[in-house]
């Protein structure tokens, strides 16, 4: 039953304008392609994760989105299967949640240092019922009309930039938990990315496909190498709306992750309603290297459960079908 629920709750949230954050809207994703386009020939630094412990920096023409890292050194990283491979429309799908701890013995901390305001409550308690549970990612794409509904403009967008959007709810969540994060000394920590097009991904993703053939590699190499950080056109998260990418260097590097500010957003997010999408260790799951910077809005109750039970969204999910 509750699995019916959940599934009838997607299935709203995908098509259906009066109940959404993120229903479809194929004029909205033109306009966003146009934006899209525009945005490639801004200046931006792209930073590599260390190998030996230094971050290799490059200047180079590129889409103005600092947030992917080039890692040509971590060595979980696999040959993922070709990004032309994951081309093949699916289905978005939402499955039922489920955690390896039993639903009653999860304990939601909601014992903030700031005062949330009753819209922030309301906003981080949101989801309880899978509503933002959607899977995206290498085997589950989003149609190419995809756009959220209640796109707003992030507060804590870097300064170097014009506001990065994200749906309401998770902004909402979002800024709250950045507000927190400042109280903890982390108020360095500013959102580099948020909603992307798909035609904003697909210039992302071919231009990282040129910077890996620009170093020698044939297309197919190039393009296997280049989804292991940045998704193909159409399966990234980002689509959604309800994902951020955070940190305080000057691009996204996993150098972050071992900064005292990441490891603080990875262990309170949860209490946001935001889990690390990308955790480290966890590449042949979810196809994508370690990100500490990427957080993911699913609402406080699946967030303390996935945070809880140490698994991956994909796993969560799983679980959860198996179970129901
Ligand atoms: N960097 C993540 C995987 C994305 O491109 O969506
Ligand atoms: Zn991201």
């Amino acid at each position: 039953m509750k699995k019916i629920l959940l599934m009838l709750i997607t299935l709203s949230l995908l098509a259906c304008t009066a109940c959404g954050d993120i229903p479809m809207d194929g004029e909205e994703s033109e306009a966003s392609k146009t934006e899209s386009t525009t945005s490639i020939a801004d200046e931006s630094v792209i930073s590599q994760p260390e190998n030996n412990t230094s971050v290799q920096e490059s200047t180079s023409e590129k889409p103005d989105d600092t947030s992917e890292v080039v890692s040509e050194t971590e060595s979980s990283v696999s040959e993922s299967e070709s990004a032309a491979e994951s081309e093949k429309e699916s289905e978005v799908i939402t499955q039922p949640p489920v955690s390896s701890t039993p639903e009653s013995e999860i304990i939601i901390d909601t014992n903030y240092a700031i005062e949330l305001s009753d819209e922030e409550i309301k906003c981080i308690n949101a989801g309880a019922n899978g509503e933002y549970l959607i899977l995206v990612n290498k085997e589950n794409k989003l149609p190419k009309d995809f756009v959220p509904e209640n796109l707003v403009d992030i507060r804590k967008t870097r300064g170097d930039r014009a506001p990065e959007k994200m749906v309401y709810t998770a902004e909402t969540a979002l800024n709250a938990f950045l507000k927190e994060a400042t109280y903890y000394g982390h108020g360095d920590v500013t959102i580099t990315s948020g909603y992307r097009s798909i035609a904003k991904q697909e210039s992302l993703f071919n231009y990282y496909v040129s910077q890996e053939m620009a170093s020698g590699k044939d297309k197919a190499s190039a393009e296997a190498a280049a989804s292991v950080y940045s998704a193909y056109p159409g399966t990234s998260e980002h689509h959604t709306g309800l994902c951020a990418d955070m940190h305080n260097l000057p691009a996204a590097s996993q150098n972050f992750g071992s900064t005292e500010a990441a490891k603080w957003m990875a262990a309170n997010a949860h209490r946001f309603g935001f889990i690390l999408r990308f955790p480290q260790g966890k590449q042949d799951i979810t196809g994508y290297m370690w990100e500490p910077w990427h957080f993911r809005f699913v609402g406080i109750k699946h967030a303390t459960a996935i945070y809880e039970s140490g698994l991956t969204l994909e796993e969560y999910l799983a679980t959860e079908a198996e179970v129901g």
